[in-house]
């Protein structure tokens, strides 16, 4: 059957929940079986007649993708073509729509996003300000798909911040960072050490959930990074855990596994920022091995110590 049948003899909204599906499930561009340029049809095609709002043009990131791909010999040069086409007619339509009242989500070059970022991060002077600017924030692609921006749960200034690497589904559906099943693991582990969620900050390195819970790109935990570093400055703690080596790995620059970076004390610095931190075991991993929980809890009590 082809695609067209489907769309004529399916609702709407058995559509718009099988591709709320395939988003979820971290599909996040469209590929034809040929390479075929949408943006030629005539106006009165059937499928703009089914679909009434235009479909999104895919980002510069979509494209070159496709790039290398094609230098991978993955796809043909027509469909390199047709990627070149589509930049082309992005670039235009970005020139047309600026200056326009309609609503635009700003498509910016990635170095241009993360310098945006930082400064807008860097305006921030408080928990709040920083957590309205990133509501406001739309150079990384993420926020398009995540349902709600997961800012951060805790006091400011607790004694210490735990910082994930992104909200999985629960996360970005209640906004709050590590409220799943990881988060039930990692509430656990504070109460047997006699510490109370309440007296904790928990945020994350980048803080949209990316669709299907894939991996950020370096791209976006790029984007996002000045984001955590001023949400860091501003609860102030006392001791830093990374939860995980991604986490780890984007605030201290290490390129090491997570079983040899755990349990010793770093030194956290972002500019004049400087604090002791400790990576940890993400959760999610113990779940998967619970046999590590033992040293968890060695460095949980070890971070406890510091605190006195
Ligand atoms: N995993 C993370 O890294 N962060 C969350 O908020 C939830 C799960």
């Amino acid at each position: 059957m082809s695609y067209e049948n489907v769309a004529a003899d399916v609702p709407l909204s058995a559509m718009e929940a099988y591709l709320e599906f395939l988003v979820s499930s971290g599909v996040d561009c469209c590929i034809d079986e040929t390479p075929h340029d949408w943006f030629s049809e005539p106006a009165t095609n059937k499928t703009t007649a089914v679909v009434s709002t235009p479909a999104p043009t895919p980002t510069p990131k979509v494209v070159r993708r496709a790039f290398k791909a094609e230098e991978a010999g993955h796809i043909s040069a027509d469909a390199k073509a047709t990627a070149k086409a589509i930049l082309q007619r992005q670039k235009q339509t970005v020139q047309q729509t600026q200056g326009s009242q309609s609503p635009q989500i700003a498509v910016l070059p990635d170095a241009n996003a993360v310098t945006s970022a930082r400064d807008t991060a860097f305006k921030a002077h408080s928990l709040e300000e920083l957590r309205q600017s990133m509501l406001e924030f739309e150079g990384c692609n993420l926020r398009l798909t995540a349902s709600n921006l997961v800012f951060g749960d805790g006091p400011a200034h607790a004694p210490i911040m735990f910082v994930g690497e992104a909200p999985g589904k629960e996360e970005d559906l209640s906004g709050v960072p590590f409220v799943g099943r990881s988060g039930q693991l990692l509430n656990l582990i504070l109460k047997r050490a006699g510490i109370a969620r309440e007296q904790v900050y928990i945020a994350n390195v980048v803080p949209w959930r990316p669709p299907g819970n894939r991996t950020p790109t370096p791209q976006e935990t790029e984007i996002c990074r000045p984001f955590i570093q001023r949400q860091i400055e501003l609860v102030d703690p006392k001791v830093l855990i990374f939860l995980g080596a991604a986490s780890a790995s984007a605030l201290t620059g290490s390129r090491d596994g997570i079983r040899k970076l755990r349990g010793k004390w770093l030194t956290y610095k972002a500019g004049a920022f400087e604090r002791d931190a400790m990576a940890m075991y993400h959760p999610a991993y113990l779940l998967r091995s619970p046999a590590e929980k033992k040293l968890v809890w060695r460095d949980i009590l070890n971070v406890k110590n510091k605190l006195g």
